[in-house]
């Protein structure tokens, strides 16, 4: 078994509210349009261009109605959910900059989901070869994970973000209003990231996402726990911005997860993405104590809160062989070895884990004995 290479990582959690990470700047505001408008006096540009889905462009954009900089601001709007985070889609914004009169000075604000910010910032990076983009993410997971960081991209060749670029934005504005609206099942999707950054930064913060009140949400408390989320993902990527090592941390519970995700899919009963995650974060826990000693009390607080909150995903072990293929074609391995992540404690991270078929499969009997 391979040494683990052992990181700590000890984020200062202090109340965020103006911090830089590389070119980007994250702000967890107080008043959205005052915000965005200083965000775009510091940004000089000669035109603006808003980018929503259908979705936010009828519930979002009018709540940016009284910024003065956005009056001549030209309206990109596109389709909702990841089946347009495509090629097609990606042309269509491209078409409307540059009928639209985009120059190599415009900025592109981003207003939505992981789907648009993440498909808005490819557009800007690549227009004219990069114009300046601020997303304003309004699911919880664009907030503690999408929005943030630089990864741009889209779906491609029936791969999930195939095609992209390491592109980080100017701001990003994050407006916790937004979380009042939003639905049970996307609160617990973006809640997932949430209990990945706790499980990788300190004992204080996962145990304050457990013992959150998810049924009687606390906003004011939420939106101190995703400032904390965020700083977690920040300091990481400010550290490490395109993944040669400590940002690899970010994937736990993503190598089975991905898997769990793109099973669901094939099978036409897909998954929301925190969902599998937070399933991948059971099987990716259980082989952390097996290999790198992460405590089995921690393990089993954190699997029943996961077990509570997001239910099981159902598969049996016709399917093991499956699934260890698609966590073998994973874009985060090398050679067909699967790269883990593991933890040898809240906050003790063990990167590039390997492990064999057999002890995958233990995994995956764990998952279905536990998960019920
Ligand atoms: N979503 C993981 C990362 O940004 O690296």
């Amino acid at each position: 078994m391979p040494q683990p290479e052992t990181r700590k990582f000890r984020p200062t959690i202090k109340h965020l509210s103006h911090t830089t990470m590389n070119k980007q700047e994250v702000i967890l505001c107080e008043n959205l349009p005052d915000t965005l408008g200083s965000a775009l006096g510091q940004c000089p540009h000669d035109k603006v261009f808003v980018l929503t889905d259908e979705h936010t462009h009828r519930l979002c954009l009018p709540l940016l109605r009284d910024v003065e900089e956005l009056t001549d601001a030209g309206e990109i709007v596109i389709g909702p959910e990841d089946t347009h985070k495509n090629l097609a889609t990606l042309t269509s914004v491209w078409a409307a900059l540059s009928n639209g009169g985009a120059t190599r000075h415009s900025l592109m604000v981003n207003l939505g989901g992981g789907m648009v910010t993440d498909l808005g910032g490819f557009a800007a990076s690549t227009f004219k070869r990069g114009i300046p983009y601020i997303n304003i993410p309004t699911t919880l997971l664009a907030m503690v994970d999408a929005a943030v960081g630089g990864k741009t991209g889209i779906n491609f060749n029936g791969l999930k973000n195939e095609v992209g670029a390491f592109a980080p934005a100017a701001s990003v504005i994050i407006e916790t209003e937004f979380l009042r609206t939003l639905d049970r099942r996307n609160f617990f999707s973006g809640y997932a990231e949430m209990l990945k950054h706790g499980l990788i930064s300190t004992t204080e913060h996962w145990a304050e996402l457990l013992a959150f009140d998810t049924d009687d949400i606390d906003y004011a408390r939420l939106k101190a726990m995703v400032g904390r989320s965020v700083q977690v993902k920040e300091g990481i990527v400010h550290e490490d911005p395109l993944e040669h090592g400590i940002r690899k941390a970010l994937n736990l519970g993503h190598t089975v997860g991905h898997a769990f995700e793109s099973l669901a899919l094939a099978e036409g009963r897909p998954v929301l993405h925190g969902y599998a995650v937070a399933w991948g974060m059971v099987c990716e826990l259980y082989l952390s104590c097996l290999q790198a000693g992460f405590p089995q009390e921690k393990m089993r607080q954190t699997v029943r809160f996961i077990k509570d909150n997001y239910g099981s995903f159902g598969f049996d072990c016709k399917e093991y062989d499956r699934l260890y293929d698609l966590m073998k074609h994973d874009k985060k391995n090398t050679a067909g070895v699967i790269n883990f992540t593991l933890l040898k404690d809240v906050g003790e991270i063990a990167l590039n884990q390997t492990t064999d078929r057999e002890t995958v499969f233990g995994a995956f009997d764990f998952f279905r004995e536990t998960m019920g």
